[in-house]
């Protein structure tokens, strides 16, 4: 049987459009990661997952442990459903209302971890704990900037993030946390975006690819060492539980320093389309969604309805999902993935009827979720579940 068929069986009897994760793909998939990270534990981002049901599979896998999750809110929501008892917030919360939360309730507190890259941060968190009279000190995690800055500082290779950049900046953050008693430092993170989500291997660039490789060698050795650095001198400050670090394109290459504790990855699992070229690992698509075949404008062409899901980031043509099966299907240049319908070009529309499925990849794991209220589990040729997205539940974090 071949995948198509395959998932055409299993679905037989729902109407497209519909969202599946083939769990066989899934299931090789984490292992593959397991496998990369060298017994160091692999903390799940949840924004790339997106679904209850399949993050505590995940969590349940060996080699995984704890949340990277994408707010507060949800992090609250994932701590009270019991899903884990180590739950990072990867991004800056000033929610004040969701921090009054988190203080006054003793078992979140004790759960989740908020982070931090400045002084104004520390000052709201600790306003907010003292207010609310919560028994325990929030934990919190330094977020360090580990974007590559060569031709001294004159370039920035990497995302914008935090502004806390040295060893020096970082030990004196985590000195004023540590004068501050409703806080408690517990963690550091630093994600080398350059790294972990860029593609060294991308089809017909062997220059740019090339380019790429170098770039994110250079990259690599200087925050190794910088890394290190930081720390050292945090450590010095402060017991730190945990040092995080990498993503899914990075898991071995940051699992093998050894000041890095853990690593994050979550875009891995689904093996969405911007994670397909990488020379050090290969992953299988394991998140669809099928769109039926509505009409058939002339020869060559079909059109499905729906369709236009771009990934968030620059709004080009990489943000665009991906005909997946049949293969031989492309979007119409003037037209790419539109709104209500797509017409799709290339020698399979030919050999497709009026109501036959494609099945499509989104360019980024976790949102494709967002789109669909429901994944359909597929084991083989069988639908064995159907679990709801976060948005299923109601739960539309950003
Ligand atoms: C802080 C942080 N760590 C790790 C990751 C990697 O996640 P993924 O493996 O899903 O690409 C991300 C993704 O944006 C991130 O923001």
């Amino acid at each position: 049987m071949t995948l198509r068929e395959r998932y055409d069986a299993a679905t037989a009897h729902l109407e497209p459009p519909f969202a599946i994760v083939d769990l066989d793909a899934f299931r090789a998939n984490a292992a593959g990661l397991v496998r990369r990270a060298r017994s160091k534990p692999i903390r799940v981002a949840s924004k790339s997952v997106r679904c209850r049901t399949l993050l505590s599979q995940v969590l349940a896998t060996e080699g995984f442990h704890g949340i990277m999750a994408f707010t507060l809110p949800e992090a609250l929501w994932l701590a009270s459903e019991g899903l884990s008892d180590d739950i990072l917030v990867a991004y800056p919360t000033v929610d004040r209302r969701v921090l009054t939360e988190l203080a006054r309730d003793e078992r979140a507190a004790a759960t989740v971890t908020v982070m931090v890259d400045c002084v104004q941060h520390l000052d709201m968190i600790e306003d907010i704990a003292e207010s609310a009279g919560g028994d325990r000190p929030i934990r919190v995690c330094i977020d360090i900037d580990a974007a590559w800055r060569p031709a001294g500082g004159r370039v920035r290779i990497g995302a914008l993030r935090s502004p806390i950049r040295t060893a020096d900046e970082a030990a004196a953050l985590a000195r004023d946390v540590a004068r501050r008693p409703t806080l408690s430092l517990v963690g550091l993170m630093a994600y080398e975006s350059q790294i972990a989500g860029v593609g060294d291997n991308p089809p017909g660039k062997p220059f740019f690819s090339r380019a790429v490789r170098f770039v994110q060698a250079q990259s690599r050795v200087e925050l190794a060492r910088r890394r290190a650095a930081i720390v050292k001198a945090v450590r010095a400050e402060a017991d730190l539980e945990f040092v995080n670090g990498g993503g899914t394109g990075s898991v071995e290459k940051t699992a093998a320093e050894v000041s890095v504790t853990e690593v994050a990855a979550g875009s891995g699992l689904y093996q969405s389309v911007l994670f397909d070229h990488y020379t050090n690992f290969t992953g299988r698509p394991a998140a669809l969604f099928a769109l039926p075949v509505v009409r058939r404008p002339g020869p060559g062409v079909v059109t499905v309805l729906g369709g236009g899901y771009p990934a968030s980031g620059v709004g080009d043509r990489s943000r665009l999902p991906q005909p997946f099966l049949p293969a031989g299907l492309r979007f119409d240049s003037k037209e790419g993935a539109g709104e209500v319908q797509t017409p799709l070009v290339g020698a399979a529309a030919d050999e497709l009827e009026i109501g036959d499925r494609v099945y499509f990849r989104h360019a980024k794991a976790g949102e494709l979720c967002e789109r669909f209220a429901e994944l359909h589990l597929i084991d083989g040729d069988r639908l064995v579940d159907t679990v709801p997205t976060y948005r299923g539940e109601g739960k539309t974090f950003l």
